[in-house]
């Protein structure tokens, strides 16, 4: 992945060319651990999502500091992180069709591949390419908790789509996963937890009637980010699946403080068109709006009043309408995967220098 402008280790931040998406070392460092930690003392495993992060460099640092695995959501993404050697990988989606499945069986010679599931037909598929290419590929269920995203019901059906898994060749039978995405971000903790539990309690029984008919279900997989601290603590789920926690985004800032955000944007100033508003180079190209418009950061009396494909338009009062152009401003975006997706390499700063040019490997890997 090359980079047209590559800046050497040491360049103060502010000296940084923009749009640059600038990472801080020492605060997603301090995010990996803190959340490996908590698992570690709550004695249950991580395996954190890669979706957010998209990159074999942050996957590296969170096997590094004790993951036992790493997540994504695309096959591309899974090929990314294989290629970089992670060493098992759980795609936590549907593989379906005949193109990307015969891509999935390629990666299993090199990583110990676990895919997500949810219907007879895909096991089907799975297990007949899984033969044809003497792959075995490991299989997890997907329980549909109350997200009402993909995932089999609760209990028997899951119970019997389990059995024909077991059954097939080729596929190894791992366990179930149910991702609570409906509350994550739910701003109330009291909710938050109340409903978790009653989620994540689903996903336990299932496995539970699963063992009771005879199968074997290592893997119980879920959490997000929001839900860490209260999933982790459910006796019966063996693994967390977080991804934004390793930079945090601010809307995630409003749901929990436990981590702390890495993540920014560094535009520069090019333009004053009037004494109330300065216009930057960072628009949406550069940051997503998904989730709102993003914050600046480490000054006052800037706000984003709207973005368009190459410009930030910012209304400015106080301190902020001091900015001149060239000066240079961080935006905190609302959403991080979306916006990280945008770019080719995080420029990763320590105590105010640059310190690493990490690319973004599997940026724009949707297929
Ligand atoms: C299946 C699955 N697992 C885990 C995650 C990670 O969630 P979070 O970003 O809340 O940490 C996601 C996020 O979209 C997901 O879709």
């Amino acid at each position: 992945m090359t980079l047209e402008y590559f800046p050497l280790p040491g360049t103060p931040v502010e000296q940084l060319d923009t749009p640059a998406l600038i990472i801080d070392l020492d605060v997603a460092e301090g995010n990996i651990s803190k959340l490996q930690t908590w698992a570690n003392r709550h004695k249950v495993a991580v395996r954190p999502h890669a979706k957010t992060h998209k990159s074999p460099y942050w996957a590296r640092k969170q096997l590094a500091a004790g993951a036992i695995g790493i997540c994504c959501a695309k096959v591309s993404e899974a090929e990314v992180l294989a290629n970089a050697g992670v060493p098992e990988i759980m795609i936590t989606n549907q593989i379906i069709g005949e193109r990307k499945i015969t891509r999935l069986m390629s990666l299993a010679r090199s990583a110990r591949m676990i895919v997500a599931v949810d219907s007879p037909e895909n096991v089907r598929d799975l297990s007949e390419a899984a033969q044809a290419c003497g792959a075995e590929i490991g299989v997890i269920i997907e329980v549909d908790t109350g997200m009402h995203r993909c995932g089999t019901a609760p209990g028997a059906p899951s119970v019997k789509l389990a059995k024909a898994i077991a059954k097939a060749p080729g596929l190894r039978f791992d366990g179930v996963m149910g991702y609570e995405g409906h509350l994550v971000a739910n701003r109330d903790y009291e909710v938050r937890k109340t409903e978790t539990l009653k989620a994540v309690e689903k996903l336990v029984e299932t496995a539970d009637a699963m063992r009771k008919a005879g199968l074997d279900v290592k893997i119980v997989s879920a959490a997000g980010t929001g839900t860490y601290n209260i999933t982790g603590t459910v006796k019966g789920v063996t693994e967390l699946q977080p991804g934004s926690y390793i930079f945090m985004d601010g809307d995630y800032l409003q749901v929990l403080k436990d981590f702390k955000p890495a993540l920014h944007v560094l535009a520069q100033v090019t333009s004053r068109p009037a004494p109330d508003r300065a216009i930057t180079d960072a628009g949406l190209k550069s940051i997503s709006t998904d989730r709102g418009f993003p914050a600046a950061a480490g000054i006052t009396g800037a706000t984003v009043k709207s973005l368009s494909e190459e410009h930030g338009n910012i209304t400015v009062e106080g301190e902020a309408a001091k900015l001149r152009p060239g000066d240079k401003i961080r935006f905190l975006p609302m959403h991080g995967d979306t916006t990280i997706n945008l770019h080719t390499h995080y420029f990763g700063i320590r105590n105010g220098k640059l310190e690493a040019v990490i690319p973004i490997e599997g940026r724009g890997k949707i297929r």
